[in-house]
């Protein structure tokens, strides 16, 4: 297989990553790796295990421990992977509003963020990869041989994440938050992240606002080209 073998696809929430990163890896063959997922996982399992998630040591130890498996998907129900925790399918429960809630704070301590990375570049050797994440191009693989930093605007991002809820949930379902809400809680999920969130300095700056999910992608496959 020619081409980069390690696309780093990094951005904020909402930056439309997961869904570009998954279409890119499909066109090219490619493994596709969310590390979100795995953050989520540790958060998930933080949760259903009652441990604080203040607390850095018990969270080392879980996160240690914790048998996190990524694969591709076999059950077609609109799932990008399959997430298993000590063999358990847990792809829709780490989606879940606890969950979002609990992940940046689970996300923010060193100890939990060095074993992750340690995994993340381990899954990145066994294969061609498309991997998506705040901090790819950056720490993760920063010898990755193309490095992609997708932007857009908060109430873009909004927009994007409020029309996704809606299609979800439906335009009558009380649950469905409005989109002031939405936004406060990307505000909030950007300021949690923030630190963690990094551009390398080699990455490709896309900004996305006035670009369809086909723009972006086929940008993307033409700087895949350039590297052949
Ligand atoms: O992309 P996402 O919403 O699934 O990410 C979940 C959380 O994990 C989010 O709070 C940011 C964090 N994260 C991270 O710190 N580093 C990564 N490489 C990927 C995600």
């Amino acid at each position: 297989m020619q081409g980069p073998r390690r696309i780093a696809i990094d951005g904020p929430a909402g930056s439309g990553k997961s869904t570009i990163g998954e279409q890119l890896a499909r066109h090219l063959g490619y493994l596709y790796i969310d590390t979100g997922a795995t953050y989520r996982a540790v958060a998930w399992l933080a949760l259903h295990e009652h441990v604080d998630i203040s607390d850095g040591a018990a969270l080392q130890r879980l996160t240690r421990h914790a048998e996190i498996e990524i694969s591709r998907p076999q059950i077609k129900d609109g799932r990008q992977y399959t997430v298993t925790v000590h063999g358990r399918d847990i792809t829709w429960d780490i989606r879940s509003t606890e969950v979002t809630r609990a992940v940046s704070i689970v996300s923010a301590h060193p100890e939990v963020r060095s074993i992750l990375i340690s995994q993340q570049r381990a899954l990145a050797q066994q294969d061609h990869v498309v991997m998506v994440g705040r901090d790819i191009g950056a720490v993760v693989l920063p010898d990755a041989e193309l490095k992609i930093y997708l932007t857009a605007s908060l109430g873009e991002r909004a927009r994007r994440r409020y029309t996704e809820l809606e299609e979800k949930l439906g335009s009558h379902n009380s649950t469905l938050p409005s989109l002031e809400e939405v936004a406060k809680d990307i505000q909030r999920r950007d300021d949690l992240d923030r630190d963690h969130m990094q551009a390398a300095r080699d990455a490709i700056v896309i900004e996305t606002d006035h670009l369809s999910i086909q723009q972006v992608l086929e940008a993307i496959i033409h700087y895949v080209e350039d590297k052949q």
